[in-house]
């Protein structure tokens, strides 16, 4: 694959080509020539203005995906393989970007170079994964009691609205985008309004990947335009990604319009459970890179760590010393790995939570502090001697703040563990398996890690129990929510 092997090129001013909205194959001005800055996290300065999609533009889009749409529209004429074939194209095309695609996400973002560009390929990789099931999902042949000959169709649903969130926005692209396409829906993208230059550049390669126009539109925006999305009539279904608070708002929009279908991947307050027999080490480290990874703004972050009383003491001198070692900066200098937090709002959110923490009798051990005076930087943050009650056990600070519970028995961390309205991800660290399944099949999470933290796979569902969310992404699973079921019987004239 094109560029796979090559040493990835950091530019800290790369060049922004894309900026507009994108329908029809075409970029055009948003109506009245409207826009927004997106600003760079690492400084608080402007990088660039962004146009931004009024309803009528998401008309505009939605018409433009509804036409695609049409019986006998080109896009609805492709056969799996055709789809899949210009999905590897835009993947290759990705991949032929990776070094630039990087660079804009660092500076939009404010993540580290290398893991945008990881995500980069990850999110090609993605797409690709789903290319191969463009061809794959396929009905039944179903013994009926009438003795009708009856078989079910697999249908595309339609036109699909996704709004996705600003902390991994190349993967938000390709988990919104490829199990849609493979499925033969046409969709009609907004990113969040922190992170849209990534997304316009992919929106940039559509006409050359060869998708018919109108099959791929992009509209820039903030809620008003998610909400425009939301409440169309003829969006089909809306996938979202982000807070449970707009969650709520998209699914009863949804109720609302059309009763379209939603799938929705919320947030978190993930459990994670440490017991004495644990390789403390290891476990210490996932905790580690669970919660710390892209500055703590992380959808199954472990922001919840309990550890069994006997190693607690030892645990949390163990968690400060990474916390301490966690180099925090400019996202373009090699050997960073914790960039700026995403914007003011989130910034002052954080900060709040830390105060609260202090306020309420949790023991600050490390960081608490804002860091430098330029950009939205926060020192690493460690506090132990949390408990169920304090906001920072029970909100999600979406930040670098590592929150230390102890406990004593199973039943115990089990009852604690679901004791929120969250339920997104856990996991379990100790060398007795009996005792891990036992915890993984009892607490209420979407996912369960064993021994380790944030084993997401392409091939395996993720989503979230209870408030966390509504339905699953990668895998199969996440196919199945992009089509209708149809049942066809035939009236037979004789039943055998
Ligand atoms: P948000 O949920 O407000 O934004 C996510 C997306 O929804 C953005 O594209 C936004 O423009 C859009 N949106 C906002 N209001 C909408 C509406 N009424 N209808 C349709 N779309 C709408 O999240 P935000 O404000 O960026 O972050 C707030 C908090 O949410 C974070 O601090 C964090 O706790 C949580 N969050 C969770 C994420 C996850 O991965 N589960 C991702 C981002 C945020
Ligand atoms: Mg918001």
């Amino acid at each position: 694959m094109a560029g796979l092997d090559s040493t990835p090129k950091p530019d800290p001013t790369p060049k922004v080509l894309y900026t507009k909205l994108f329908i029809d194959n075409e970029f055009v001005d948003a109506e009245g020539g409207k826009t927004f800055p997106t600003i760079n996290p690492s400084t608080g300065t402007k990088i660039i203005d962004i146009s931004e999609a009024s309803p009528a533009d998401v008309d505009k889009a939605v018409a433009a995906a509804k036409r695609a749409f049409a019986r006998g529209s080109p896009w609805r004429l492709t056969s799996g393989a055709q789809r899949a074939a210009m999905m590897h194209k835009l993947a290759d095309l990705i991949v032929q970007h990776q070094d630039e695609i990087a660079s804009l996400e660092s500076l939009d973002n404010g993540k580290p170079f290398a893991n945008a560009y990881g995500e980069v390929l990850n999110a090609a990789e993605l797409i690709r994964y789903y290319a191969g099931w463009a061809d794959k999902v396929h009905g039944l042949t179903v013994p009926s009691d009438d003795g009708s000959f009856c078989l079910t169709r697999k249908e595309p649903i339609g036109v699909v609205g996704q709004i996705t969130p600003w902390n991994y926005p190349m993967v938000m692209v390709a988990l919104k985008l490829a199990p849609a396409l493979a499925a033969g829906c046409t969709c009609v993208f907004k990113p969040a309004e922190q992170t849209s230059l990534t997304a316009l550049r992919v929106a940039s390669f559509v006409k050359e990947a060869g998708f018919p126009p109108g099959v791929i539109n992009f509209v820039p925006g903030f809620g008003q335009t998610g909400a425009a999305l939301t409440a169309h009539k003829d969006v089909a279904k809306i996938s979202f990604t982000g807070s449970t608070e707009v969650g709520h708002l998209i699914l009863k929009a949804a109720g609302e319009s059309n009763l379209k279908r939603v799938t929705l991947e919320l947030g978190g307050k993930s459990p994670l459970v440490i017991f004495n027999d644990a390789d403390l080490d290891l476990a210490a480290q996932h905790a580690h890179e669970g919660l710390f990874h892209n500055a703590g703004q992380t959808c199954c972050a472990p922001t919840r760590v309990f550890v069994q009383s006997k190693v607690y003491d030892e645990f949390v001198k163990k968690a400060v010393a990474l916390a301490l070692e966690k180099k925090v900066g400019d996202p373009f200098v090699p050997g960073v790995n914790q960039g700026p937090q995403i914007d003011t709002e989130t910034f002052d959110k954080i900060l709040g939570l830390i105060e609260s923490g202090k306020k309420e009798g949790a023991k600050l051990e490390t960081g608490g502090k804002r860091l430098g005076k330029a950009g939205y930087f926060v020192e690493p943050t460690v506090f132990s001697n949390v408990t169920d009650n304090m906001q920072i056990a029970k909100e999600e600070i979406f930040g670098p703040v590592q929150s230390i519970f102890k406990f004593e028995t199973l039943e115990e961390v089990i009852e604690r563990s679901n004791d929120t309205h969250y339920g997104l991800a856990a996991g379990v660290f100790t060398k007795n398996i009996d005792l891990a399944l036992e915890y993984a099949k009892a607490v209420e999470a979407g996912s369960v890690w064993i021994n380790q933290w944030s084993s997401i796979n392409f091939q395996t569902p993720f989503g979230g129990f209870k408030e966390s969310g509504i339905g699953r992404e990668m895998g199969e699973e996440s196919m199945n929510h992009y089509f209708e079921t149809k049942s066809i019987s035939i009236r037979l004239p004789t039943r055998s």
